[in-house]
């Protein structure tokens, strides 16, 4: 994933004004969130199909635990308690058993966009002469570092499948359409609580910078059109599929690789090779 960044042009929160601390809460409030969910890769060992997939899921929930800390002590920085989550965002966490819609949309598009906000909202809009400002800044760096690396698995993995089942291009179309479409009701409610906030009076042009940088994220990985947007109806048809294999994958049951695979994920020959050289069990 390459972005820009988003420039706020200077747009700044203050850590003391009562206005700016509620909008803060409800930002850090969902990343926290969004980082208590995100342990739950953890599920994701079971499904692993290689070792490497293994390796990087154990990295992963470690890396996301820490998050977790870290946004914890953020709050408790600026003296502030957490809120429940905003249901967009809850949506958006949902963990999905179905591999390739979860390396899809909660690697490669979902943690996507919580590096745009990590990076381009939180890392550029602290107040900049706030002793507080400089050890938050600190932490958030760690999560950013690390949430580039879960991205790119995403976007590995995401090929990857594409490469071996191409059909699934459609319906991933579809899904970054309807992502695209959920992202301004996330921050809608934000804006409402303060319009002239210089910070948030350019929540719009950040949301459709976003969905910017999301469209060609999904034309570099292949799926998205290159060109102009595909009329309504494609658009709607693309969304259908999409809404298809997500119903289609809450019906999906885990069901475990590693048992099936590890002795040629450790380098051994498969046993059904093995059967075709009756000495190749042997010790000598
Ligand atoms: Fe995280
Ligand atoms: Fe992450």
């Amino acid at each position: 994933m390459t972005t820009d960044g988003f420039n706020f042009e200077g747009a700044r929160f203050d850590f003391d004004a009562a206005q700016d601390r509620a909008i803060l809460r409800f930002v850090l409030s969902q990343a926290l969130f969004g980082e208590a969910t995100g342990v739950y890769c953890g599920r994701s060992l079971y499904t692993a199909e290689t070792l490497e997939a293994a390796h990087f899921y154990v990295k992963q929930a470690r890396q996301e635990l820490s998050h977790l800390q870290l946004f914890a002590e953020i709050f408790r920085t600026l003296g502030l308690t957490p809120e429940p989550p905003h249901w967009v965002i809850k949506v958006l966490a949902a963990h999905n058993d179905y591999y390739p819609l979860k390396v899809l949309m909660e690697h490669a598009l979902g943690e996507g966009m919580v590096l745009d906000i990590f990076r381009d909202v939180l890392l550029q809009t602290l107040p900049e002469h706030d002793p507080r400002t400089a050890s938050i800044q600190k932490k958030l760096r760690v999560v950013c570092k690390e949430e580039e690396e879960h991205v790119a698995w995403g976007e590995k993995e995401t090929r990857r499948l594409l490469a071996k089942t191409p059909a699934l291009g459609p319906a991933f179309y579809g899904l970054l359409e309807l992502q695209l479409a959920l992202a301004p009701y996330a921050v809608r409610g934000l804006q409402a609580r303060a319009p002239n906030h210089p910070v948030l009076k350019q929540l719009p042009a950040f949301v459709a910078h976003v969905q910017q940088r999301v469209w060609r994220q999904g034309q570099a990985l292949g799926f998205v059109p290159l060109g102009a947007r595909p009329s309504l109806a494609a658009r709607g048809g693309a969304v259908g599929k999409g809404l298809l294999l997500l119903a289609r994958s809450k019906f999906a049951r885990a069901t475990s690789k590693l048992d099936h695979r590890y002795i040629e994920e450790l380098g051994f020959p498969a046993p059904d090779k093995q059967h075709a050289r009756p000495d190749a069990g042997a010790s000598r």
